[in-house]
């Protein structure tokens, strides 16, 4: 062959290879509302940067007549390209190739581009579209798994890494995604699930659809496995691309730098506090009223409403808010709260992303569901998470502060770098209704009118404790702000914490209360 035919000969090749499993299968992925392994990479990349590996890679499946089957790229596709201008590696499983199954040179695309990622240090997103396992390919399909998720474990907190979900992903191969930082879903695509709804029948007789059993909606609201939700999936691309602008490439980085914007003036912080201390309002107005160009990313938005966490900038830079919710049971912590805002800690400290705390919190939920759900050991989480970040920790008390939930929303006392609080802020063991029966009971109890009684010492009470003062008497508090002064003093205390150092105790890790 010369030159000539030798180019046109590749072309040939590589034409066939990324026809993938072939018309009728591109058809059928299609009609399901999917798009194909390439076009998702080029959604979610910029134009004519991806560059593929490994697309003449052959698989090893020999039993079951398979040694001659085409399976063009062995069903995934891998390579490097560019968002924003910014490295990234990803990896896409083609459902259109024996269902994006799992077989053993599958597995071994997956995990040299998690090495490229982890050794170059650029994030990694992997785009799961799968039937698991490959069932032809017995012990050597499960033992790509094990490799993918030993490298999941390794690269966490050193490269941001998102999970995908844009099909099936079942079995065990859940655990990459569940390994991974942010996983994302979209309506009617994804399907996660550790034993499918044919196991559940012939188990325990029981009827269920793919979606009802593990469908978007289900992770992205009951089982908080999920990070960001999307109708489509394009909306779910261009979340993405929202998503890694704003974070840095590794954890030897910092997020980059972008113009400042300040908050939108219809954000105005003055009008956003109800005037009755009970009264609800919606916490993400102030976080709106606060970060640059009044931007929000939030994470886990329709899970654990009771706290909000997501990223914004704070003078170009990006930062996690993290803020009780009083729109949603008050703003309480409770299992799901707690693990939501424990795991966001963790991913702003591993990052270098300093943290801002926004507390309104009345104290932990109470009742026998969260006592015996194990909320000792979930509320614990926030408790370490906070203490052992070493990033600019910042927190503003904007009204309640009451018992443990003071103390565990980054309180001095956990060594948060500065607090502030509004002049509406209450600080106190516990709220003042319930502080003023068990202290005064008998003066209560022994009053010609017990109500009124109640109602003279509950003013005591809030008169003495529910305000910052006390705790701005003890240093605890660094400054009583207005409201409307919150960026300047957030924005001084950022750049005061620029450098911040802190060294642990030399140890090979913590136990956290998983
Ligand atoms: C081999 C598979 C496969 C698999 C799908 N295919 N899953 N081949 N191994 N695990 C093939 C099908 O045979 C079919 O091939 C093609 O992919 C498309 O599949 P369909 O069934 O036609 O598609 P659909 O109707 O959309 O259903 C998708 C599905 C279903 C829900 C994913 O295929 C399914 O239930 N697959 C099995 C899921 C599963 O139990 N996997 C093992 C999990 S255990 P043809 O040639 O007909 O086009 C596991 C352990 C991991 O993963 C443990 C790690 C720790």
């Amino acid at each position: 062959m010369n030159r000539k035919d030798k180019s046109e000969n590749l072309n040939e090749r590589k034409e066939q290879a990324m026809h993938g499993g072939g018309e009728r299968a591109i058809d059928k992925q299609h009609a399901m509302g999917k798009l194909t392994a390439r076009e998702r990479i080029n959604k979610l990349l910029d134009e004519e940067s991806f560059h593929e590996y490994d697309l003449f890679i052959q698989h090893d499946a020999r039993e079951f007549n398979m040694a001659n089957k085409e399976m063009p790229g062995d069903g995934v596709v891998i390579g490097t390209g560019t968002v924003a201008g910014r490295p990234i590696a990803i990896f896409a499983q083609d459902f259109t190739v024996a269902g994006g199954s799992l077989g053993l040179m599958h597995a071994r695309k997956i995990t040299k581009i998690m090495d490229y990622a982890m050794n170059m240090r650029i994030p990694l997103v992997g785009i799961n579209d799968s039937g698991g396992a490959r069932i032809q390919e017995g012990v050597n399909a499960l033992a790509g798994y094990g490799e993918i998720f030993f490298r999941n474990t390794m690269a966490s907190g050193v490269i941001p890494q998102i999970s995908v979900i844009l099909g099936p992903c079942a079995g065990g191969a859940v655990y990459s995604p569940a390994l991974t930082d942010f996983v994302f879903v979209v309506e009617n695509v994804s399907k996660m699930f550790i034993t499918g709804p044919e196991v559940i029948k012939t188990v325990l007789g029981e009827e269920i659809s793919m979606e009802d059993l593990g469908g978007a909606r289900v992770h992205s609201e009951i089982t908080g496995n999920a990070h960001i939700y999307s109708q489509n999936e394009d909306e779910c691309f261009s979340k993405i691309k929202q998503l890694l602008v704003l974070l840095p490439d590794s954890n030897a980085e910092k997020a980059a730098t972008v113009a400042v914007k300040n908050p939108k003036p219809e954000y105005s912080i003055k009008k956003i506090m109800p005037v009755n201390s009970n009264e609800p309002y919606d916490v993400r107005e102030v976080i709106r009223a606060i970060s640059d160009d009044s931007c929000f990313y939030e994470i886990q938005e329709l899970w654990a409403g009771n706290i909000v966490v997501g990223f914004g900038r704070l003078e170009g830079n990006t930062v996690g808010f993290i803020a009780n919710q009083p729109l949603v049971l008050a703003g309480v912590l409770d299992c799901d709260s707690a693990d939501k805002a424990a795991r966001f800690i963790r991913f702003c400290d591993a990052f270098n992303i300093p943290i801002i705390t926004l507390e309104d919190l009345p104290g932990y939920l109470p009742g026998v569901d969260q006592e015996h759900a194990g909320v000792i050991r979930h509320g614990a989480k926030v408790l370490y998470a906070y203490s052992e970040a070493t990033v600019p920790r910042i927190t503003v008390i904007l009204r309640k502060a009451y018992g443990g939930g003071y103390i565990a929303m980054n309180s001095r006392h956990l060594q948060a770098d500065f607090v502030f609080a509004w002049p509406t802020a209450e600080i106190a063991v516990m709220g003042p209704e319930g502080a003023a029966n068990i202290i005064f009971r008998k003066e209560i109890t022994e009053a010609t009118n017990p109500d009124e009684m109640r109602k003279q010492k509950v003013e005591e009470y809030k008169e003495k404790f529910a305000n910052p003062y006390v705790a701005a008497g003890r240093g605890y508090v660094d400054a009583v702000i207005e409201p409307a002064q919150t960026r300047e003093y957030v924005l001084h205390a950022l750049s005061i914490a620029k450098n911040k150092t802190v060294e642990h105790p030399a140890k090979k890790h913590g136990i956290p209360p998983f």
